[in-house]
């Protein structure tokens, strides 16, 4: 594997945002490993399968050809869902989608397969633990929930934020609770928590972390 910089945490901690800054001062590929739960559960969504069809939905996962390029846009079969993947449904959805094991070990293998050929620095919930336990550079990305809502109220003007602090609550307890890789902290990752930061000084926290660790090698596997 080339070199790989892994940034875990809950929803609204910040990740994509900082992930994509930091990919783009290493001159690494930014993946956002939360977009592809997000096309599986779109397509799922198109063709009725429901979150118990646990076999149909990994069947998905594996015949999806999901691409992800360099101006972040996310593409499901050859075409853009850019947009189509950040509705709330979708994102209800994709929590579900992704406690089913099937689904996870088709998008893992494809997770790998990107970091095959190129530095990455890839965002996500399980990246540290499960996708690449040997990366280089492990970050546990959090922030306090009340400011975890606040930051989506930012980006979803629209929406109650009594609605959107239960949808991250419920989203959160999912992703943490779930049997098949649930989002926890590797014991190797690096603790950041952004609440009061400005993205500047979230950015500039994690490049130096990564600096100081220049040394470290990737453990081959
Ligand atoms: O980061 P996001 O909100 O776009 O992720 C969508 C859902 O996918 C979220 O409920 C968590 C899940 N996810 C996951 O289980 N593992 C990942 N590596 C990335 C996302």
């Amino acid at each position: 594997m080339n070199d790989v910089i892994a940034i875990d945490g809950p929803a609204g901690a910040g990740k994509s945002t900082i992930a994509r800054r930091v990919a783009s001062q290493l001159g690494y590929t930014y993946i956002d490993t939360g977009a592809m739960y997000r096309a599986v559960a779109l397509w799922a969504i198109r063709t009725g399968i429901k979150p118990d069809e646990a076999t149909r939905l990994e069947q998905l996962a594996v015949a999806a050809e999901i691409g992800l390029d360099a101006q972040q846009r996310v593409f499901l079969n050859g075409e853009e869902i850019t947009e189509a993947i950040r509705t709330p449904e979708v994102s209800a959805l994709a929590s579900r989608v992704a406690a089913v094991g099937g689904v996870r070990t088709a998008l893992v293998l494809k997770q790998r397969a990107i970091a095959a050929s190129r530095g990455v620095v890839m965002e996500g919930r399980d990246i540290g633990t499960v996708v690449f336990p040997a990366a280089r550079v492990k970050i546990f990305l959090d922030a306090d929930p009340g400011e975890r809502v606040q930051r989506r109220a930012t980006e979803q003007p629209d929406v109650p934020t009594e609605q959107l602090a239960a949808q991250i609550a419920e989203r959160d307890a999912r992703d943490r609770g779930r049997t098949e890789s649930p989002l926890l902290q590797a014991p190797d990752a690096v603790y950041v928590d952004s609440t009061g930061l400005t993205l500047e000084q979230v950015e500039k926290k994690i490049l130096d972390i990564i600096e100081v660790s220049k040394g470290n090698t990737p453990q081959v596997e």
